[in-house]
């Protein structure tokens, strides 16, 4: 059975559509809300790279292979529109902010933070990442047990506050902040596909969190517009008093001194927008993608001898971490990024098809939501050899399997790629690296399926036993 509307072309086919999924308006939903990744890589084995079903009243096209994202993430905004298919993220970012923008206006919002991304920056943030993850190691035991998600999420939680609101912020609000941006996360589910503003508890509790720290942030800009304003060299772009230089200050800076092409400063209600925008986007997906990194690295144990000689090699005994050394841990790069191809942060991507377009030789009818699945196309064993296998070996020459564009979309492609990929990587690669001179780990209690009820799928559990290298091994009786 085929979407109506389909096109008469002769080398273009109408959309297959995956039968037996559910009552008609309903669709697969109940299999799609249970484990997505599993639905679409039956669908896929059964009717090939681009398929239809319906889910919630909506018609979705699901499509897989670098060819196919090639098209999805090429094509202009008035055919395959990010904004329409993210409207349910407006009641998490703001009226007027990122996707709830015109495509031009969000472009220039984005073009606003680019400078607190540049490498410059990014050699500060490595500071932080350093500093951060030692100060949350101090508090541990010498040895114990603990949940590396919780550990991993409250040390990016403290990174990328610092690195993007400020040291103010994260001193007043510090340990709320992750039951906060959890109950924004938790406020994402397949439900804002109908209607963001439907009265569930979850949703409830994500405008609650998002007023409190839009409070917060809103305080924090209050004081330094203050600062600034006492100012007689324009002080915007550098940190406030009494916080740490990360070389050009926190994101915050940068975007309190971005100017409109009129010349005017961006308003508090969008700069705060902007700012939650980013925590969202990029706080949660890097803590997750640092405890798959951990997870696959305590199935690998084979690989931390090679992993302790390239950390001895590239830190010499020096503690200041930067983008230089970072870049070095070729093989922590390689680990990490099979993490993102294995277990990508996200792994759902969406577009709206605002006319009929084609496809990859099929038609996809207007209003249809098109989407891409990261998880999937990672694992065809068409791109990537031997696909289930861990294998960091994969990306070095002559092989560098995910050469091939957009084979490896952990990060998305085209227009819309991820703008805080090398700062995720930074943070993931720069915790890696303490955790890895400094704890000894070995696997607790653990379930290491993704949790597919959660927007932005961990492991189910995660708990590791350690012990920091500090702590002499007991002899053996
Ligand atoms: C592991 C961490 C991260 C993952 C897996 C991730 C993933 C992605 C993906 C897949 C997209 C494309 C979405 C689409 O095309 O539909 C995207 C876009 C975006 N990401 Fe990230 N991201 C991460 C971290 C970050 C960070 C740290 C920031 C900012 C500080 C950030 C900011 C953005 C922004 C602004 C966009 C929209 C770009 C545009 O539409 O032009 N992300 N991200």
């Amino acid at each position: 059975m085929a979407f109506h509307g389909a096109a008469a072309r002769p080398h273009v086919v109408p959309v297959p559509r995956l039968s037996g999924g559910g009552l008609p308006w309903f669709g697969p939903c109940w299999s799609f809300r249970r484990d997505p990744v599993a639905l679409l890589r039956a669908g896929r084995e059964r009717l090939g790279d681009v398929f239809g079903f319906p889910l919630l009243g909506q018609q979705v096209v699901f499509a897989c292979g670098p060819e196919a994202h090639a098209t999805v993430f090429g094509a202009e905004e008035t055919v395959l529109s990010p904004q329409e298919a993210y409207r349910f993220m407006t009641p998490v970012f703001g009226t007027g902010v990122a996707y709830d923008a015109p495509p031009q206006e969000m472009s220039a919002q984005i073009g606003h933070l680019l400078p607190a991304l540049s490498s410059r920056r990014l050699d500060g943030y490595a500071l932080i990442a350093e500093q951060e993850v030692r100060a949350l190691l101090a508090r541990w035991a010498p040895q114990g047990e603990v949940d590396l998600l919780s550990e991993l999420n409250r040390m990016t939680v403290a990174i990328a506050t610092r690195c993007l609101i400020g040291d103010e912020f994260q001193r007043g609000m510090g340990p709320h902040l992750p039951g906060l941006y959890r109950d924004l996360e938790s406020g994402i589910r397949l439900a804002g596909i109908l209607s963001p503003a439907l009265p569930l508890p979850s949703f409830r509790r994500r405008d609650r969190a998002r007023a409190a720290i839009a409070r917060a942030i809103g305080d924090v800009i209050t004081a330094r517009r203050a600062t600034s304003a006492g100012a007689s060299d324009g002080c915007e772009g550098k940190p406030a008093a009494g916080v740490v230089d990360v070389g050009g200050g926190d994101m915050l800076a940068t975007l309190l001194a971005a100017r409109t092409p009129d010349g005017s400063a961006l308003s508090d209600d969008l700069l705060t927008g902007i700012l939650i925008g980013m925590i969202f986007a990029g706080q949660h997906t890097s803590a997750v993608l640092a405890t798959w990194t951990g997870a696959l690295l305590l199935q690998h144990p084979e690989y931390l001898g090679a992993l302790l000689a390239e950390q001895r090699a590239v830190t010499d005994g020096t503690l200041r971490l930067g983008t230089e050394p970072l870049r070095r841990m070729e093989l922590l790069e390689r680990c990490v990024r099979e993490a993102e191809r294995l277990h990508p942060p996200l792994i759902l991507l969406m577009r709206k098809a605002l006319h009929e377009v084609e496809l990859v030789g099929h038609t996809v009818p207007a209003g249809a939501l098109v989407m891409l699945s990261p998880a999937v196309a990672h694992r065809m064993p068409e791109v990537f050899r031997d696909p289930d296998r861990f294998d960091p070996a994969r990306y070095e020459a002559p092989r560098e399997e995910h050469r091939q564009p957009h084979s490896l979309i952990g990060f998305g492609g085209g227009r819309h790629r991820c703008v805080g990929l090398a700062f995720a990587y930074l943070q993931v690669k720069a915790v890696w690296s303490v955790l890895l001179r400094e704890v000894a780990f070995e696997p607790g209690h653990a379930d290491h399926r993704p949790d597919y009820s959660t927007f932005v799928p961990a492991p189910v559990s995660c708990r590791v036993r350690y012990r920091k290298r500090s702590v002499p091994v007991p002899e053996q009786p």
